[in-house]
C-alpha cells in the first residue's frame, strides 16, 4: 500500500511503477500508444459518473477528474460503484452465494431468464448465458448454424461484435487476417443498405447479425424501415436475425430496446436472437446473455442438453446483479429520465456542431448514445484528446476514426449534462487553432 493511503486496492502503485510493470508483463505496444497520446488515463478512484486518474498526466501535474462519457460502451450505465448494486453484491456474497455450478440447474439463472423473457420483444423467451459479449455472440451464431444447417453469416462493414471465434469472423479484415481467420460463408455488406443485403442473402446464409446502432462503426443511424426490411428478407430465406444490443440496449436510447421502438418510435422489429453484454454487469460482475425464440432450443439441444456450456457464464452472482440492474433500468421513470437527458444532450451537441460548422460534419444519435463526425479523419483523435484535457472521457470510433462516440452514464442529471457540454465545446473550440 502506498504511504498515506488507506485504500488497499487503488493507488497501490505509483504511475511510473505501474507503467513499467505493464510494459514488462502485460502489453508494451499498448503503453507506447498511450505515451504517444501524451496522456496516461489510468482510472484511480471512481464514483458515480466520474473517476480520478491515478496520477497527473505528467510528473508533478495534478490528477485529472474525468466525466466518464465512454462508460466503457455501457458497462457503466449506472455509473461507477452504484451503491444499490454494490450493496446487493456484498449481501449476496455474505449470504453464501458464489458462481454456482454450470452443469446443474440454478435458481438465479431461472430468475434472470424469466425477467429477460418478460422484458424482451414478444416471443424471445429463452436465454443462454456467457461472460463476455463476444461469447454470447458466438453462441447466437453457433445456434443459428445448428438450427439452419447452413454456414453463411452476413454482417455489416465496420460492425463490431467482439474478438472471440465467430464474433471475430463477422468483423473487418484488419482484425482477423493476422489470425488466419476467414471461415467460409462470412460476408460483410454496407450497413443500412437494403439493396446490398438483398443481393447477399440466400439459402446458404444461416444468420444476419447487426448492431441496432453500430458503435465502433461510427454511431450510424439506419434509414427508417431498414430493420423491418431485413426482418422480411430473413423470413423469406429462412435466415436467423441476430440483433446485438450490447451497447444500444438496456435503455440507452430512452426505450428499453433500440430495435423495438428505440431507433424509430413506430418501428418495432422482433429478431430471432438478442445479445447483451457490458451493461448487464453494472460494472461490477461480468455476465452476458444470448436470448432467442424457443423453436431454436428444440433443434440445438435436441440430441445433447450439454451441447453448449460455459463454466463462469451466467454465474449465480452475475445473475443477481443483472436482475437488479434490469429492474432499475426498465423502470419507466428511469427510461423517461434517459429520454429527457438525451434530448438535452443531443440539442447541446447540435449547437456545438453549428458553432463549429467548419470542423463538424454531422451529429447523430439516440437517447444518450451520440456520434460527432468531423470532416477530417485526424480530427477524431485530436478532438478526443482535446476534450479529455477538458475533463470528459470519450473516444473516437475504432472503425470510423473521424467520429467521436459519446455515451454518458444513464444516471447523468441536467447539471452534469450542462457541464459536460461546456467542456466538450471548449475542447472542440481549442481545435480551431489547429485547423
Ligand atoms: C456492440 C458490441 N458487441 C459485442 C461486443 C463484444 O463484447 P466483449 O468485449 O465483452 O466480448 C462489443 C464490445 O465492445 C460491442 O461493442
Amino acid at each position: 500500500m502506498k504511504e498515506g493511503s488507506n485504500n488497499r486496492f487503488i493507488g497501490t502503485l505509483s504511475q511510473k511503477e505501474l507503467i513499467k510493470l505493464y510494459e514488462k508483463h502485460v502489453n508494451a505496444p499498448k503503453v507506447r500508444t498511450f505515451k504517444s497520446f501524451g496522456l496516461a488515463v489510468i482510472p484511480g478512484e471512481r464514483k458515480g459518473i466520474k473517476f480520478k486518474t491515478l496520477a497527473g498526466p505528467r510528473p508533478n501535474e495534478p490528477q485529472m477528474e474525468l466525466f466518464n462519457c465512454r462508460s466503457s460502451g455501457g458497462v457503466f450505465n449506472l455509473g461507477h460503484s452504484n451503491p444499490a448494486i454494490v450493496q446487493l453484491l456484498k449481501d449476496a456474497l455474505d449470504g453464501g452465494l458464489d458462481l454456482g455450478d454450470h452443469m446443474l440447474l440454478s435458481e438465479w439463472r431461472a430468475l434472470l431468464g424469466k425477467k429477460l423473457a418478460e422484458l424482451m420483444p414478444p416471443g424471445i423467451t429463452k436465454t443462454t448465458f456467457g461472460v463476455s459479449g463476444g461469447e454470447a455472440i458466438d453462441t447466437a451464431i453457433k445456434f443459428s448454424r445448428a438450427h439452419t444447417k447452413r454456414e453463411g453469416c452476413i454482417s455489416a462493414v465496420g460492425g463490431y461484435h467482439g474478438h472471440t471465434g465467430f464474433a471475430l469472423a463477422t468483423g473487418n479484415p484488419e482484425f482477423k487476417d493476422i489470425f488466419l481467420w476467414n471461415p467460409p460463408g462470412f460476408i460483410q455488406v454496407p450497413f443500412g443498405d437494403i439493396g446490398a443485403m438483398k443481393k447477399a442473402i440466400s439459402e446458404k446464409i444461416a444468420c444476419v447479425i447487426l448492431e441496432t446502432i453500430p458503435a465502433t462503426g461510427g454511431v450510424i443511424i439506419a434509414p427508417e424501415g431498414y430493420f423491418s426490411q431485413v426482418r422480411d428478407l430473413c423470413d423469406k430465406h429462412g435466415v436467423m436475425m441476430i440483433i446485438d444490443e450490447v451497447q444500444a440496449g438496456l435503455g440507452r436510447t430512452g426505450k428499453f430496446w433500440a430495435i423495438y421502438g428505440g431507433l424509430y418510435e413506430t418501428e418495432k422489429v422482433i429478431p430471432d436472437f438478442m445479445v447483451l453484454g457490458k451493461g448487464m454487469s453494472s460494472g461490477v460482475y461480468p455476465i452476458s446473455t444470448c436470448s432467442y425464440k424457443p423453436f431454436i432450443e428444440k433443434t440445438v439441444f435436441k440430441q445433447d442438453a450439454f451441447i453448449h456450456i460455459s463454466t463462469t457464464g451466467g454465474s449465480d452472482l452475475g445473475c443477481v446483479v443483472a436482475c437488479e440492474m434490469l429492474d432499475i433500468q426498465s423502470d419507466p421513470k428511469f427510461l423517461n429520465h434517459v429520454k429527457e437527458m438525451g434530448k438535452l444532450f443531443g440539442s447541446g451537441l447540435f449547437e456545438i456542431a453549428e458553432m463549429n460548422s467548419s470542423l463538424i460534419k454531422e451529429v447523430r444519435g439516440r437517447g444518450l448514445m451520440w456520434g460527432v463526425e468531423f470532416y477530417k479523419e485526424t480530427f477524431g483523435q485530436l478532438a478526443m484528446l482535446s476534450i479529455i484535457k477538458e475533463g470528459v472521457l470519450q473516444n473516437y470510433c475504432g472503425n470510423k476514426k473521424d467520429t467521436l462516440i459519446i455515451m454518458p452514464p444513464l444516471i447523468v442529471n441536467d447539471e452534469d449534462i450542462k457541464e459536460i457540454l461546456e467542456r466538450i465545446a471548449k475542447g472542440i473550440h481549442n481545435l480551431k487553432k489547429l485547423k
